[in-house]
């Protein structure tokens, strides 16, 4: 079986009813950025931060993967699938993915501020932290997500997966953010890449077969194509 690697964003859990990041309406218009995802943001107010990635578990609670993440799961069947994605959500898991890289961090984690390698699971009945919540050495815990400016741990393992990609997919980043949008750069260059994205998204690479569609409607088509093409 064929390697296939999917880089995905969250454009793939819009359809699910989590907003993206950088559309009309997306977080970063309702946030600042540096006052939620950095570790400056941290150090000025733990408090907001942490009622921030509270509510953030919370929707997770009502939302459910759709058929980007469940047709992902479905190519299984035909490739050896790696999931590699910027999402702190946990709907790949859920939608049955069995190999999945998290490289900005998951929700459904916690870990102590001062101990890096101190890192609790959450469950849905137990998802709120507070403050004075800590690990078992006396520390605040904050969130397993990776901040901007902070060190991205999985990225040496994304890379080694990407390189040994023989199909590459790209679903639902604006690919603005580095080092994981740098991944496409580690494919080889006769690696075909498909992209879906119901709007433009600057990428320049050869051998790129753009799917102009929503994650869902588009998987379909990915799948299809596949199948004609590579089985
Ligand atoms: P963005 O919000 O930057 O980009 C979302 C992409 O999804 C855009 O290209 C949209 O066109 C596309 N999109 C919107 N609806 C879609 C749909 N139904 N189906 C498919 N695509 C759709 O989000 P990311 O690229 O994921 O990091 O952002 C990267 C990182 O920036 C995030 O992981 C997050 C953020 O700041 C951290 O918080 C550390």
């Amino acid at each position: 079986m064929k390697n296939l690697v999917v880089l995905t964003g969250a454009g793939i859990s819009a359809e699910s009813g989590i907003s993206t990041f950088r559309d009309a309406g997306g977080l970063w218009e309702q946030y600042a950025i540096e006052d939620v995802a950095t570790p400056k943001g941290w150090m000025k107010n733990k408090k907001l931060v942490t009622e921030f990635y509270n509510q953030r578990r919370k929707q997770l609670l009502h939302v459910k993967p759709n058929y980007g993440h469940i047709g992902l799961a479905e190519l299984e069947k035909l490739f050896y699938v790696s999931i590699i994605t910027q999402n702190v959500d946990n709907l790949h898991e859920r939608a049955g993915s069995s190999y999945i890289v998290h490289l900005h961090g998951e929700l459904t984690k916690v870990r102590s501020e001062k101990d890096e390698d101190l890192i609790y699971d959450l469950t849905p009945d137990r998802y709120e932290v507070k403050i004075g919540d800590l690990c078992e050495k006396g520390s605040q815990l904050r969130p397993h997500i990776v901040w901007f400016g902070e060190p991205v741990p999985l990225m040496e393992e994304a890379i080694d997966i990407t390189k040994q990609a023989d199909i590459l997919v790209v679903i639902g980043t604006s690919l603005n953010v580095y080092p994981a949008a740098g991944l496409l750069y580690y494919v080889q260059t006769n690696t075909p890449i498909f992209l879906i994205d119901p709007n433009d998204v600057s990428i320049k690479r050869p051998n790129v077969h753009i799917i102009k569609k929503k994650a869902s409607e588009g998987v379909k088509d990915l799948i299809k194509l596949l199948k004609e093409q590579y089985t």
